[in-house]
């Protein structure tokens, strides 16, 4: 099977971890990965969780070489909103050098690219220049509920020098980065209830709370002029940006024109005092992910809603803690609702922020496989405003650090309609995986 078909093949398993509906595409998805490893020479182990299926495969581990865990994910966002795909999400097309399907970059494309790496270094020489461990899990769309427990509870086996990731983003194409931060999250829900039941907005509006109304009002209030938010204690935590990382940054092929390009925005915001890459790199965020209440159908319906509710993600960055700041999330969005209304909030996933120092021995090697991965350029060194929330977890349980390759291009769509990966990235990542290989077992 040529590189290509191998990730094909993949790209056809609708594996979206979110939809219990889609548990058996999932473990299909697993158990194909798990026999690509296999066939490619690697022992491989799947293990079930009370979730997804977590895929282990490791070649045979000699002394003197050091250990490196490469870690990727097979489940993938929901394809909606399907009307919006050019074609199906699951049956993978090519237009122009350009591969179109769910997961094509995030994070099929990558973890696939690495694989055949792995499996042509294996062919071409029966193993590989280090010890590897490839983890590949199918929920980190979901917050990686089971992977914790799972690196918690095989500590031992997983033991590892350094862990290698590709599931990060290149400022450009043609422009190899090297990822050093990442941003954490903490999600919430809440639930604003006013009367007992839809109330007619004629017999009863005017003297009873409209909850859609209260709930616009809260949100409202979260940023204040600055574009800061107004949550009691949530910038203590936040480390400042270095001189070094803004200049650096300043420099960069991304900037406001593109990004506006990029995101189709009629012009850009943001807190006061920060340039764009800056607010999506190195500062927290509060962000409405779903809003709702009252009637969503054609026409007008006169209806005071006895609901409405919003989906929240706020982005944190080192050294924010999302355990000490949902308890303050919370206790702010309850005090800011009037008692006309009630209000519930369902806590949801969190991942903690991460930062490396990107001059470490692995780092610099990192980047010398990026450098011969992508013509000699130098590596452009950035933080990522996404999350990877298993990355702490690597260094709280594994005590190693996480090299982030990333080969996602900014115009690549990721959880959102005709996502899509170049051809020529699939052929980058896999040259990449066998120049880090190499760079890391000089290191
Ligand atoms: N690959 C992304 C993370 C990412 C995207 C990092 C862009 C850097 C740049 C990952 O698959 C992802 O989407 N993670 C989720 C995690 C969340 C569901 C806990 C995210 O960031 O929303
Ligand atoms: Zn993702």
């Amino acid at each position: 099977m040529s590189p290509l078909d191998s990730l094909l093949t993949c790209l056809r398993f609708a594996s979206v971890s979110t939809d219990s509906a889609h548990a058996g595409e999932v473990r299909a998805c697993a158990d194909w990965l798990a026999s690509f490893l296999r066939e490619s020479g690697l022992a491989t182990t799947i293990h079930p969780t009370a979730g997804h299926p977590i895929v282990v495969a490791r070649n045979t581990h000699r002394a003197g070489r050091p250990t490196v865990l490469l870690y990727g994910h097979y489940d993938v966002q929901p394809a909606d909103p399907l009307a919006l795909w050019h074609s199906p999400p699951f049956e993978p097309r090519i237009e122009n050098g350009i591969l179109y399907a769910r997961g094509a970059t995030d994070n099929k494309g990558q973890l696939m690219a690495h694989a055949n790496g792995l499996r042509q270094t294996m062919t071409a020489h029966g193993d590989l220049p280090v010890n590897l461990i490839a983890l590949f899990e199918g929920e980190e769309e979901i917050g990686s509920p089971n992977l914790g427990p799972f690196l918690q509870s095989h500590r031992e086996s997983l033991a590892c020098d350094v862990i290698a990731i590709s599931d990060t983003g290149m400022v450009a194409p043609g422009v190899p980065t090297f990822t050093y931060g990442l941003r954490g999250i903490t999600c919430c829900e809440i639930e604003v209830t006013g009367p007992a039941t839809d109330l007619h907005s004629g017999i009863f509006g005017g003297a009873v709370a409209n909850p859609a109304t209260e709930l616009a009002r809260l949100i409202a209030q979260l940023h204040d002029s600055e574009g800061r938010i107004r949550i009691d204690g949530f910038y203590d935590a936040v480390r400042p940006l270095e001189a070094w990382e803004r200049e650096a940054w300043a420099r960069l092929p991304l900037d406001d024109p593109e990004i506006l390009r990029l995101t189709g925005s009629p012009a850009l915001h943001g807190e006061a005092g920060f340039s764009s890459l800056e607010r999506l790199w190195g500062r927290p965020t509060a962000e409405v992910n779903g809003l709702g209440g009252g009637y969503q159908g054609e026409g007008s319906k006169t209806v005071l809603p006895s609901r409405a509710f919003a989906k929240f993600s706020f982005r944190l960055v080192p050294d924010q803690n999302p355990d000490d700041l949902l308890p303050r999330i919370e206790a702010w969005l309850q005090h800011h609702l009037p008692a006309t209304v009630k209000v519930t909030v369902h806590p949801g996933h969190s991942g903690q922020p991460y930062a490396m120092d990107p001059h470490s021995r692995f780092g610099r090697a990192a980047q010398a496989a990026l450098r011969d991965t992508f013509n000699g350029r130098d590596p452009a060194l950035i933080r990522e405003g996404g999350s990877i929330p298993i990355v702490r977890s690597f260094k709280d349980i594994l005590g190693a650090d996480t090299l982030l390759l990333g080969l996602a291009l900014p115009d690549c769509q990721a959880h959102a309609p005709n996502e899509n990966f170049p051809l020529a990235n699939f052929e980058a990542g896999q040259q990449l995986n066998r120049h880090l290989l190499e760079h890391l077992a000089a290191a």
